[in-house]
């Protein structure tokens, strides 16, 4: 079974020095020091402002927030990640995805807060969002990366265009 190995260097930890390693999936609660701990939730309460500072974090172009509480209300899984340093819940990290319910599956808006990148939370956050949807026996997942990403998504075993599939696009005029 994976486990969170979340390396707190002291209670009063800065995030910069946040490491994880390990296969940080199986727990949706880190292993914590002190007051300090991160976890994921699947819960959708999330409060949009706090997601347009994430999304703002990484400049990203902002969406119209009616549109992105209906698009997380419609969504068949919704992933956040949390650091929680006593009383006060921080959102560091989300995704979601979409889905037919069945078969297919496609993974949206995957964001980790810039001072808390490059650590392993980005894998274990993609990890957790896998192991949701396996765990509703969908078998085909999908997602558009950007093309800085690519490798990122490799990592996890995605792979780009198999057996020379192409994602197509139709915009409007
Ligand atoms: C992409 C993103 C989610 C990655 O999160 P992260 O927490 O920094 O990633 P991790 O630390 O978990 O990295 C996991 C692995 O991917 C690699 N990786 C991370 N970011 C990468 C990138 N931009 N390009 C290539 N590889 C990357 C890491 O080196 C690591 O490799 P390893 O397992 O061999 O050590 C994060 O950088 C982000 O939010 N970026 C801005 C938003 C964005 O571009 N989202 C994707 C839209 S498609």
């Amino acid at each position: 079974m994976g486990f969170w190995k979340s390396l707190f260097s002291s209670s009063d930890t800065a995030s910069s020095q946040m490491k994880l390693e390990g296969d940080a999936v199986d727990g949706a609660i880190s292993r914590t020091d002190g007051n300090n701990r991160i976890f994921f939730s699947t819960e959708r309460d999330i409060d949009l402002y706090e997601l347009e500072e994430l999304c703002d974090a990484v400049g990203w172009s902002r969406r119209p927030m009616r549109k992105v509480r209906k698009a997380i209300q419609h969504s068949f899984l919704v992933t956040s990640m949390w650091q929680q340093r006593g009383n006060t819940r921080r959102l560091i990290g989300f995704a979601r995805a979409t889905s037919d319910h069945a078969f297919n599956a496609t993974i949206w808006d995957v964001v980790v807060h810039p001072e808390f990148q490059g650590k392993g939370f980005g894998k274990a956050l993609m990890k957790y969002t896998i192991k949701k949807l396996r765990s509703e026996d969908i078998s085909n997942i999908t997602l558009f990366a950007d093309p800085h990403v690519v490798n990122f998504y490799r990592t996890m075993g995605f792979v780009p265009d198999p057996e020379g599939i192409k994602g197509m696009f139709w915009y409007p005029d």
